[in-house]
């Protein structure tokens, strides 16, 4: 028998709390030498350690071109603007389940965002609401990686090639993914990550850009640079998005440690999946063929039949000690922001997601155990299903 839960009065089960998410750096020895070497050189931006960073992740990333950028929306806006597609009416078909800086990087180049469908299982674009899209006024299409899953990417590249239309890719999620024995990077005009916290590879903020295309590149080098070439004469407006020199730093020295990273949650979301088989109405993101994710997120649908709905069983969860999100909710079309752009759009299977996803605490090095422990606190809530309702 379970005790009761903690939000009907019962003992909470994890007294101090666990962690949403809990960033994974390399250990302070490792670091610190050239921390402090930086520090007291009094080069802080625009050194060697960045050069150094940007040639290490290409290596990593077996890719042409690496541009480190103070954070991956940075990289998102001035990939758009080196395609150099923007005419007024412009519009980028972009899946509504993603996180709203895949938008927004859509709106600050003056385009509009086109929402579409995502696959019910794998939560990653479906190529066939691409299709049917677009349209005369179609200038890019725009895919996710959404919690570092691999979207389908023979699809979408076959896509591009049909219709003429650039192609790029949010990979904010895909440090650590692997998909048909490579790294991520690769893909489309360009890829963008994200080094935020909340991230398996982290410099506490930061992103980078990566493509093969020598225009791109030269493109989003200038433009973090508020587009200057080097000569003071912008051909483009650009912003100041570079990463600076601490910030490289300490993701070069963390870049060792990524696989082990993803292996590690690649273990924690194995034991999710074993400890919450038995409930009934609980699903989970299923990893495409050939791709071995991140797990930035571990993301759980909760059903009709498991009974307890998904913002009850959130709070309920909380009150345990243990936190989660709603990652992507609302999505992007529901986002007040974008009225706009997506009058009368109904996406049932988005909806579907956003309503009833719940994204339990998960990081580099969680300790198993409190894996375990989390799985329990859900079955003990499933057990007081119908006192929660
Ligand atoms: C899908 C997606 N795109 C873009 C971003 C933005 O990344 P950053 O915070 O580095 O700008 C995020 C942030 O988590 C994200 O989840």
């Amino acid at each position: 028998m379970f005790d009761r839960p903690a939000i009907l009065g019962g003992p909470k089960a994890f007294a101090e709390g666990v962690p949403l998410c809990r960033p994974a750096v390399a250990p302070w020895e490792e670091a610190a030498p050239e921390l402090e070497k930086m520090y007291r050189s009094g080069w802080l931006t625009k050194g060697p350690y960045l050069q150094a960073f940007e040639e290490k992740m290409a290596d990593l990333l077996q890719v042409k071109h690496v541009i480190g950028l103070g954070s991956c929306t940075g990289g998102l806006i001035l990939g758009l603007q080196a395609l150099g597609i923007n005419k007024p009416g412009g519009e980028v078909i972009v899946p509504s389940f993603s996180f709203m800086a895949t938008f927004h990087a859509i709106w600050w180049n003056n385009l509009k965002p086109v929402f579409v469908d995502c696959e019910p299982d794998t939560f990653t674009v479906d190529i066939a609401e691409i299709e049917k899209a677009v349209n005369k006024n179609t200038v890019a299409i725009a895919a996710v990686g959404v919690f570092g899953n691999a979207p389908d990417f023979e699809g979408l590249e076959a896509l591009s090639e049909k219709y003429s239309l650039p192609l790029f890719f949010d990979s904010a999620h895909g440090l650590g993914t692997i998909y048909k024995g490579r790294p991520l990077g690769g893909h489309g005009s360009f890829e963008v990550f994200s080094l935020s916290a909340t991230k398996l590879l982290t410099g506490g903020e930061g992103g980078l850009l990566t493509t093969n295309d020598d225009r791109v590149a030269a493109h989003v080098r200038a433009g973090r640079d508020y587009g200057n070439p080097g000569s003071y004469d912008c051909p483009s407006i650009g912003l100041n998005a570079r990463m600076a020199e601490a910030n490289a730093i300490i993701a070069s020295k963390s870049a060792d440690y990524l696989e082990s990273y993803a292996e590690h949650r690649n273990k924690v979301a194995e034991t999710y999946k074993n400890g919450l088989a038995d409930l009934p109405g609980l699903s989970f993101q299923k990893i495409r063929e050939g791709c071995r994710s991140s797990y930035k997120d571990f993301a759980i649908l909760a059903g009709p039949e498991f009974g307890i709905e998904r913002d009850v069983l959130a709070k309920a969860l909380n009150a345990e000690g243990v936190p989660s999100r709603a990652y992507f909710n609302p999505p992007g079309h529901k986002l007040s922001c974008y009225a706009y752009a997506a009058e009368g759009v109904k996406l049932p299977v988005t909806e579907r997601i956003s309503a009833s996803v719940i994204c339990p605490p998960i990081f580099s090095r969680m300790d198993l155990q409190t894996v375990s422990g989390i799985c329990e606190v859900f079955h003990k809530l499933y057990a007081y299903r119908d006192e929660l309702k």
